[in-house]
């Protein structure tokens, strides 16, 4: 990683409270030219506030926002100039077409009305939407409505791309069509802030990542560096009867000397380890003469899931409520608003 390239967005102690709320609490952030950085954490966290910030949408209460090394609040015109923003609550109007509402963004930013034309017809055709290009937005799927929205914030041609939980709802597929997506803009120079509950997203996708909890940064770093915080490998042991979890975290607690984190909706329990094979084999040991038997034992390297436990004492994800595999943006009213 080239740690010579100017910062292009950035977060200087950054707070935002709403009411007694302290939605960001001192958050500092610096993304380089030609990154991707996730900010990673779970419903509640922050993120939105944070890019809502960032893209001009909102005024921090304190602290201090820059695009391109301009001040947010003193100029926003030139920093959306610079900026495209896929949010939550997209710009796109239900009622139109896809195409209607690429070409009305292209004539937004003063394109002529047949440069707006060829521009929409572009963007569809990368986004794989020329066969749905003519259908009111409304009738789009979850998948379809997220590239629309990921479309109208690519008219522009921006340089730099906020991208506000690009994936969350859609299918597994969807998503890497996605992601391939986003790789592809990467690839030809594009600067992405993207906001994630998914780790594995964020593993995927990002050069570096801040996790986020709370309206605070709790850990930044590479994938790779955050991974390394749970020091060593990982044993995971999970109980036949869900009724046995408490002995498998009592054996894993005995291992290695650190404390064993539970993830209950998937009934298994975590320890870090550093003798990947001793620590097997005595867990397998254990387990066999306590008789609790299981349903799964393994030793991996840590998955973000884990490096977030460690970090939070929470699961990512366990608070999601937006996981029906169909895309929020079709409940009515929730993208009407701009
Ligand atoms: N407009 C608002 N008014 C009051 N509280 C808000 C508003 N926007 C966000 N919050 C609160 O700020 C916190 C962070 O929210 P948000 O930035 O949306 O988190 P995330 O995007 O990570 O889910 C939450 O407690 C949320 O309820
Ligand atoms: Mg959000």
């Amino acid at each position: 990683m080239d740690d010579d390239r100017e910062t292009v967005i950035e977060a200087e102690n950054v707070v935002r409270h709403f009411g007694a709320v302290k939605a960001i609490d001192g958050v500092s952030i610096a993304v380089r030219r030609g990154e991707v950085f996730g900010l990673l954490g779970p419903n509640g966290a922050g993120k939105t506030t944070l890019v809502r910030m960032l893209a001009t949408l909102l005024q921090p209460t304190s602290g201090r926002c820059s695009i391109g090394g301009i001040d947010v609040t003193k100029d926003p015109m030139a920093v959306r100039a610079l900026i495209g923003l896929a949010g939550q609550n997209a710009a796109v109007d239900d009622m139109l077409t896809g195409r209607e509402n690429l070409e009305i963004v292209g004539r937004l930013y003063q394109l002529s009305r047949a440069e707006a034309r060829r521009r929409a017809a572009e963007l569809l055709e990368r986004l794989s939407l020329t066969d749905a290009a003519d259908r009111q937005v409304k009738t789009y799927s979850g998948g379809m409505r997220r590239r629309i929205d990921l479309g109208a914030s690519l008219v522009g041609q921006p340089e730099i791309l906020i991208l506000d939980e690009p994936t969350t709802g859609l299918d597994p597929r969807t998503r890497i069509e996605l992601w391939d997506f986003i790789q592809q803009l990467v690839g030809g120079g594009t600067t992405v802030l993207l906001t994630t509950q998914y780790l594995e997203e964020a593993d995927e996708l990002a050069d570096r990542l801040a996790v986020l909890d709370h309206g605070k940064v709790i850990a930044e770093g590479t994938p790779d560096e955050l991974k390394e915080q749970v020091g060593g490998d990982v044993l995971m042991a999970a109980p036949a009867n869900p009724a046995d979890l408490d002995a498998v975290v009592e054996v894993l607690g005995r291992l290695d000397g650190t404390d064993p984190w539970v993830d209950h909706r998937r009934q298994q329990a975590s320890v870090a380890v550093t003798d990947r094979i001793g620590a097997l084999l005595q867990a397998g040991q254990i387990f066999e003469q306590r008789r609790v038997p299981l349903r799964d034992l393994a030793v991996s390297r840590p998955s973000l899931d884990q490096v977030f436990l460690t970090l939070t004492g929470h699961a990512a994800t366990e608070a999601s409520d937006d996981e029906d595999g169909d895309g929020a943006g079709r409940r009515s009213g929730r993208r009407s608003r701009r």
